[in-house]
């Protein structure tokens, strides 16, 4: 009976791979306009359209339900498919033997790994039944702690093969920042490493992830990879070998039948508040999303290398180095390394050696490198690449011209493209050579996105050359539909400050010709390096040291990171203000939270500015730790006007 409901779908399957998702590229900038308003007049129609190009077990009833008031919004209800078929199985018997990862090592002395869709598809389905064998059912959450490494590719899919939820937690976290995500989530089963590589560095990941699962009841195994070799502690009965577990089963795994809003992964992000948000994401939605946004912001064509050079512990590696570009059937090159090592020119290297033709990186990377001499670049032959790409953050000119300049030679369109991990796909971004570029510029919305500029008051402000608040109308397929856990907070942070809109908490900024640039977060987020850090988490991580009564942490600009922390500390009476203390602050934070969210600069205060009903004035924080010595504004709120002086007298300049 199995068998032949297999053959079934095999044959269904077939039928699809007719139905080329090569058809949803928009070509032309008329095509784009002509796509545009069609996704605005009709979404239900212009989405179902791109939704029966994928293979679905069962067609969906409903296209669109939903109510922002709630919140809640479900795409393609009734739909049933499984993700890992659209990403494997239906590009099987067309491009079996093509490559869908290319991974690169850490070490370029080591080799490259080139995994085939049939051989990706095979250890997909062992380590499927691997996670079945250690008690994982559809519906219970894995938690995946590991290094850039192809496994870590293969353990997602793996899960989604199964019906589980994946959490992956980036492998830069630190032991509590992993076991307060583990518990959110009520993680059964861990994925980790023994360690991971990362330039010169060793990171102990299984050490960090046995402290974390001290205080993680709901760990019921540990699936350790080896990758490193090191020594490492074991505990028998939960900690089983990722190889060892492999000899005891076959590559034969048929996919659970998931339905289009049951839950496909968590991902935490920081949030204004403490408490990490676990944003969820629905399997037939982000699916259909992803691909379609994949395929058009980046004009992938047969036989092009696609590098995305982010980490799959991010929302940008979920999307876009697994799931959008293997749904497409692309070729997808992961990176296990850093762009410093062993020299500057590692990430040219790559693209020299796995002729890459679309590049997708960070302006924190892009400014960083371009501090270096250019023969870093210029030793290595980049004609391969066709088109740019940036994410995370904005980039400001003067990277945007070097990378222009230097890497695409003036050649490659450069897609700028603006969106977050709960909007699970890419919302504006100019489509590489069909729409235009513009420096500093998202430019403007995909095809069923429609973004408005808010006045405080929650107007739309009708002018096309505006600047305000950035807000969504209408929802897309890949929102993230809920908190884990936590539908209230997800109404609060997302949906009520302007009642029917999606509010991001960025600003922007609109030209003539209805280009968008971001101009930053408008709330107590602060994006590091492109990474998006909470003031709040790391406040209380200093507040926790016994020697400090309170503190305030703030961003300030930053030649390459784009944002640093600086923080604003108060110690009780008879702390000495040490350069030890201050180590303490950074480590407490390191411990807590993860390195990246260490404050570049510290300053002991006696007071912090607040307003009469206790809020710190954050505005005042800012213009004093960006060097800002003139007009602070209006502090007539202020309850301790006098302590102003003293803060801009204690700045710290270095
Ligand atoms: O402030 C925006 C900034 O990054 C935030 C989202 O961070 P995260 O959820 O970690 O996702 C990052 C990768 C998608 C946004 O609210 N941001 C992201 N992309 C851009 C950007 N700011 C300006 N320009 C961008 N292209």
């Amino acid at each position: 009976m199995l068998k032949i409901l297999e053959f079934q779908v095999a044959q269904e399957l077939l039928k699809t791979i007719k139905k080329l998702l090569m058809s949803l590229q928009i070509n032309s900038l008329e095509d784009y306009h002509k796509a545009y308003q069609a996704s605005v007049e009709n979404p239900s129609k212009f989405w179902d359209e791109i939704a029966e190009k994928f293979f679905w077990r069962k067609k969906w009833t409903q296209t669109l339900d939903y109510n922002w008031n709630v919140p809640e919004t479900k795409w393609f209800l009734g739909g049933k498919l499984n993700i890992t078929e659209n990403c494997l199985d239906r590009h099987l018997a067309s491009k079996g033997d093509q490559t869908a990862i290319i991974w690169e090592p850490n070490d370029p002395k080591d080799p490259a790994q080139h995994i085939t869709y049939k051989q990706l598809h095979s250890k997909v389905c062992a380590f499927a039944n691997v996670l079945r064998n250690n008690g994982v059912v559809k519906g219970d959450r894995v938690c995946v702690y590991m290094p850039m490494v192809a496994e870590l590719a293969v353990a997602v899919l793996a899960c989604a093969r199964i019906g589980a939820i994946h959490s992956v937690v980036f492998a830069g976290f630190s032991s509590r920042a992993l076991s307060a995500r583990i518990n959110d989530a009520e993680c059964k089963v861990l994925l980790t490493s023994d360690g991971g590589f990362r330039g010169d560095k060793v990171t102990p990941l299984k050490d960090i992830a046995d402290e974390a699962l001290k205080t993680c009841p709901s760990i019921k195994k540990s699936i350790v990879f080896q990758r490193t070799q090191q020594a490492i502690a074991w505990m028998p009965g939960r900690d089983v070998w990722w190889h060892e577990e492999l000899t005891k089963v076959d590559d034969h795994c048929p996919a659970e039948v998931m339905d289009s809003e049951d839950m496909l992964f968590i991902l935490y992000t920081s949030g204004s508040t403490g408490k990490p948000k676990g944003m969820v994401h629905t399997c037939g939605g982000y699916m259909v999303y992803a691909a379609y946004s994949f395929l058009n912001v980046f004009q992938y064509k047969p036989n092009d290398i696609y590098w995305c050079t982010a980490d799959i512990g991010w929302i940008t590696g979920h999307s876009y180095i697994v799931y959008g570009p293997l749904a497409t059937g692309a070729t997808t090159v992961m990176f296990e390394g850093v762009p410093s090592y062993p020299d500057y020119g590692r990430f040219w290297e790559v693209c020299e050696k796995h002729k890459v033709t679309q590049f997708y990186t960070a302006p924190t990377a892009i400014r960083a490198l371009a501090k270096h001499p250019l023969s870093f670049v210029t030793n290595h032959d980049l004609s391969s690449l066709k088109i740019l790409g940036t994410v995370g953050e904005p980039i400001n000119e003067e990277a945007w011209h070097w990378y222009d300049d230097n890497i695409g030679k003036n050649k490659c369109p450069i897609v700028d493209t603006w969106w977050q991990t709960e909007t699970g796909g890419m919302m504006i971004s100019s489509l590489a050579g069909v729409t235009q570029d513009k420096p500093t510029f998202a430019t403007l919305p995909l095809p069923g996105i429609q973004p408005v500029l808010l006045n405080a008051d929650g107007t739309e402000i009708t002018e096309i050359k505006a600047e305000g608040i950035l807000a969504i109308k209408q929802p897309w397929p890949s929102l993230a539909r809920t908190i884990y856990g936590d539908n209230e907070r997800y109404k609060n942070v997302y949906f009520s400050a302007y009642p029917n809109y999606y509010f991001p908490g960025d600003g922007a900024l609109r030209d003539a010709h209805g280009n968008y640039r971001i101009t930053g977060r408008v709330d107590d987020v602060v994006i590091v390096s492109g990474h998006n850090l909470g003031t709040a988490p790391i406040e209380n991580a200093i507040n926790e040291h016994e020697g400090i009564v309170e503190s305030a942490v703030v961003g300030f600009p930053h030649d390459i990171k784009g944002n640093a922390l600086y923080a604003y500390v108060i110690t009780y009476d008879g702390v000495i203000q040490t350069d030890e203390l201050i180590t303490e602050i950074r480590n407490l934070v390191a411990a807590t939270i993860g390195a990246i969210a260490k404050p570049d600069k510290i300053q002991f205060v006696k007071g912090l500015p607040k307003t009469r009903s206790g809020k710190i004035m954050r505005r005042i924080l800012r213009k004093i730790a960006s060097g800002d010595t003139g007009d602070l504004g209006d502090t007539s709120t202020l309850l301790n006007p006098e302590i102003i002086d003293a803060l801009q007298k204690g700045f710290d300049k270095n």
